[in-house]
């Protein structure tokens, strides 16, 4: 199972947003806008992995393995509260309102990836199995991209100029899918996922994000006077990824490719000891730890 030697931990992060400009890469206002597509697709985005898991984790039966969900979903609900809480006090402090994209992502999670899309009828109940399953993929092939997104933000050296606030938050997110990049394999393989199943969730999550990268970078960049009139998603990310400002597509391409080889485990991705470097110096990682320590009398 997963070869990490510690249990995945929760750390408590908060994060402060006050001086964080809209623009938090200087001059960069389409790298800024691009990577705070994160605080609009995560929140819904990872809620919904962690239902998805408290459902499968009765399933699982190998002890290790029921520690490694538990610790994920804790990870994956705290990633998703940070991002959440950039909302308001950043996003909308700043003029944009992120509900024309997020009203439309609740209906994604809500009501098509649910427990019930066809309404809990005898049929629907019947293929309960058969459904978890299915969403267990997807989640492994979204978290492959978290890995290889987390892997890159924490070994740049192009955004270390950046608000040190919204940077921390990437980072200490990005080391985290780095730490528990094996679970959503682990977990799909153990609940009898294939490889048949790995490759079809890779077809259907890669466009999918896209979409909704893409979606998300609209929607913010038609509020803001600055970005209002932009190229498309895909153009964007070729020319910022080849000055390091985002993950070079290239690179994105090949670790998609490496999804579909047979040998492919996680643990083969990303640099589990930058990840573990990074957490361990996160600002904000080590105020949760220091609020979690018990006071020495
Ligand atoms: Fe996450
Ligand atoms: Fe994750």
């Amino acid at each position: 199972m997963s070869e990490h030697p510690h249990r995945l931990e929760q750390r408590k992060v908060r994060f402060d947003f006050e001086g964080t400009p809209l623009h938090w890469v200087p001059n960069e206002p389409e790298a800024s806008h691009i990577m705070n597509t994160l605080h609009l697709i995560l929140p819904a985005g990872e809620f919904w992995f962690c239902r998805v898991y408290n459902k499968a984790l009765p399933l699982v039966r190998d002890v290790r393995l029921r520690e490694d969900v538990q610790g994920f979903v804790k990870q994956e609900a705290q990633h998703a509260r940070a991002h959440d809480s950039a909302l308001t006090p950043y996003l909308v402090r700043h003029g944009i309102d992120p509900t024309p994209f997020t009203d439309k992502l609740h209906w994604l999670f809500d009501q098509l990836l649910c427990d019930h899309p066809l309404g809990d009828n005898a049929v629907s109940r019947s293929l309960q199995p058969w459904w978890l399953r299915q969403r267990v993929g997807l989640i492994a092939a979204v978290e492959h991209f978290t890995c290889v997104l987390g892997d890159w933000i924490i070994s740049t050296r192009s955004l270390d100029h950046a608000d040190p606030v919204m940077l921390d938050l990437l980072r200490w997110h990005g080391a985290e899918e780095v730490e528990h990049r094996c679970v959503a394999h682990d977990l799909h393989v153990h609940i009898g996922g294939s490889m048949l199943m790995r490759w079809l969730y890779m077809l259907i999550a890669a466009p999918l994000l896209i979409f909704l990268f893409s979606s998300a970078m609209k929607t913010m960049m038609r509020q803001d006077p600055v970005t209002r009139y932009r190229p498309g998603f895909l153009r964007l990310w070729y020319h910022l990824g080849k000055r390091d400002l985002m993950p070079r597509m290239g690179d994105v391409g090949r670790a998609v490719a490496r999804y579909f080889l047979p040998s492919y485990h996680p643990r083969g991705e990303g640099d589990i000891q930058v990840a573990l470097a990074y957490l361990a110096n996160s600002p904000a990682a080590r105020r949760a730890a220091a609020e979690k320590a018990p006071i020495s009398a």
